[in-house]
């Protein structure tokens, strides 16, 4: 069972408040002069494999201590040991949350309801991998007993989102298949998508936790008629539609044969499925083994999660430093900015995982929250980014921490594409975190031959405040291993959050009441009757939109 404790009341959350008086002026470039070992304490290597550093941010070793007795104070090693031991912390859906059972790859039993639950992951892991190497051998046929050549996923959130970003992350990895996903219910997708497919060598998955979701049946629904127009046999369906989802009655329904169902359990949130059969997609286009790597990689880093001190434990880290910043020093957002065009995604991702998971504003009591909770998350890959909205995080008025990540090794090392690259990840955390000041201005317009008459009024102009925080993860290189561990490291962070903002993580009440009221409108739409049903400006656009369709 979580505690359901106010963090406000907590006695670290107030000497954090007068850390925040006392530091808050304290720049990034002081506490690096007056922390001499800060450099080598606050950076932080995952194995070999990556090397988080935090210490660009403007939290002082002093405040860093506060926050480890937050988590403490919050029970944080408490709640890890209840997740990771199946208990049902996601109450308001009264169930276990078992990612990491997904990718335990060390096969250690947990319960769930007295029932080991590894005994379920392993079979299902075994079916993917024997359907995954038929598809991919060419020993499946279609209809016309022709190999499959191409895969579209359909789903929508925790059914798109991960196994896309993971597909395309893990490009260099992947096989002759060519991926599609198909998400939003605008035709325009599935439209598109279909275009230039072949019915004979497509395969469909129709991904869905629930097996309601509205988008996803009506691609699904539109998916089947395309294939059976040209089948013209309902047998095809069988050997061209496959289910991933924990709900069998409504895959029976829907027409697709239970043996063709890849099946996950309730204990598994939309947002963190892509390790359960929901990740079938990213089996597919990489090969079962690269499967396995990215489930050892997200293993390996429950591990780390669970076992390394607070002050070395990089999740735990990420999301207090994220707290201080959030809850105490006023930033609304967080930017995630990956210099890896194959990570393209990745915020993305994300943005879901984080922003439907922390974004409540009742507590584990049910009361309302004093305190903000989780951060607006947002980004694109460098540097891209650094050519549209750079501009603002370093010169404008909000203050915005962000996640700068980089591989050392490039699966394309083309020329002085990766130098280029890398150069501009290095200079942006430097020139972020220590800007350039108004001597530094003059000095360079003096050096370029100007007086410095002529140039006082555009000085102010070019002047970088800096003190800007960042945390930089640079990994070795994006392997399905790594990838695996940076997933569940983030997922871990937003947990930590979650633990100490004392909400419930892992619900999504807030998507409901849109899903509910497109339900009623949806009839009303089906003659052009004006309607009055609704308050007058929903009513006016409604029946403008009668009008003009
Ligand atoms: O509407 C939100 C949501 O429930 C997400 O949490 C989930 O990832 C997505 O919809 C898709 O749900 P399903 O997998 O059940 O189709």
């Amino acid at each position: 069972m979580l505690k359901s404790i106010d963090p406000t009341t907590t006695s670290s959350w107030k000497s954090l408040r007068s850390n925040y008086e006392k530091h808050h002026e304290k720049t990034i470039a002081q506490i690096l002069k007056d922390e001499p070992k800060r450099v080598e304490k606050l950076s932080i290597p995952f194995e070999d494999e990556f090397l988080v550093d935090l210490s660009k941010n403007r939290v002082t070793q002093e405040t860093l201590e506060v926050l480890y007795k937050l988590a403490d104070e919050c029970d944080l090693n408490g709640a890890i040991n209840a997740m990771y031991s199946g208990e049902k912390i996601n109450r308001t859906e009264n169930r276990a949350v078992l990612h990491v059972a997904l990718r335990n790859v060390s096969n250690t039993p947990i319960y769930v309801d007295g029932k080991n639950v590894m005994d379920d992951v392993n079979a299902v892991l075994a079916k993917m991998e024997s359907f995954s190497k038929k598809i991919i051998s060419g020993e499946w046929k279609g209809y016309t007993g022709k190999a499959i050549t191409d895969v579209v996923n359909i789903g929508i959130g925790g059914s798109d989102l991960g196994p896309h970003m993971i597909t395309e992350a893990l490009r260099p990895y992947k096989n002759h298949l060519t991926m599609h996903f198909v998400s939003n219910v605008d035709g325009t997708h599935i439209v598109e998508a279909l275009k230039g497919l072949n019915p004979e060598t497509t395969l469909f998955l129709v991904a869905s936790k629930t097996f309601t979701t509205q988008e996803t049946m009506t691609n699904a629904q539109t998916a089947r008629k395309w294939l059976l127009d040209a089948a013209k046999d309902d047998k095809a369906v069988a050997l061209h539609f496959v289910a991933l989802s924990t709900n069998a009655k409504e895959v029976e329904k829907f027409g697709i044969d239970t043996t063709n169902m890849f099946e996950f359990w309730d204990w598994v949130g939309g947002r963190y499925s892509s390790w359960s059969a929901i990740g079938l997609s990213i089996v597919l286009s990489i090969g079962f083994d690269n499967f396995k790597e990215f489930l050892a990689g997200g293993h390996a880093m429950d591990k780390h999660f669970q076992s390394a001190p607070i002050e070395k434990n990089i999740p735990a880290l990420l999301a207090l430093i994220g707290i201080w910043y959030n809850n105490f020093c006023g930033a609304e957002t967080e930017a995630i900015l990956p210099y890896d065009q194959y990570m393209h995604r990745f915020a993305a991702y994300f943005q879901q995982g984080n922003m439907e998971s922390n974004g409540k504003s009742v507590d584990r009591n049910g009361h309302k929250t004093s305190y903000t909770t989780g951060p607006i998350i947002w980004g694109e890959p460098g540097t891209n980014g650094q050519h549209a909205f750079y501009q603002l995080i370093h010169q404008g008025t909000k203050l915005i921490p962000c996640d700068f990540i980089a591989p050392a090794i490039s699966h394309n090392p083309v020329g002085d594409h990766h130098p280029k690259l890398l150069s501009n990840f290095f200079a942006q955390t430097e020139a972020l975190a220590f800007g350039k000041t108004t001597e530094q201005v003059e000095q360079e317009f003096l050096a370029a031959g100007k007086t410095l008459d002529e140039v006082k009024s555009i000085v102010p102009f070019k002047v970088f405040e800096g003190n800007k925080p960042t945390n930089s993860i640079l990994v070795k290189k994006i392997t399905p291993y790594t990838l695996g561990a940076l997933v569940a490291m983030y997922e871990h962070k937003i947990f930590t959050q979650g633990i100490i903002l004392n909400i419930f993580s892992f619900d999504q009440w807030g998507v409901e009441l849109g899903k509910q009221l497109a339900g009623r409108i949806l009839p009303e739409l089906a003659d052009d009757k004006p309607v009055d049903s609704h308050d007058d400006s929903t009513n006016n656009l409604i029946n403008q939109y009668k009008k003009w369709r």
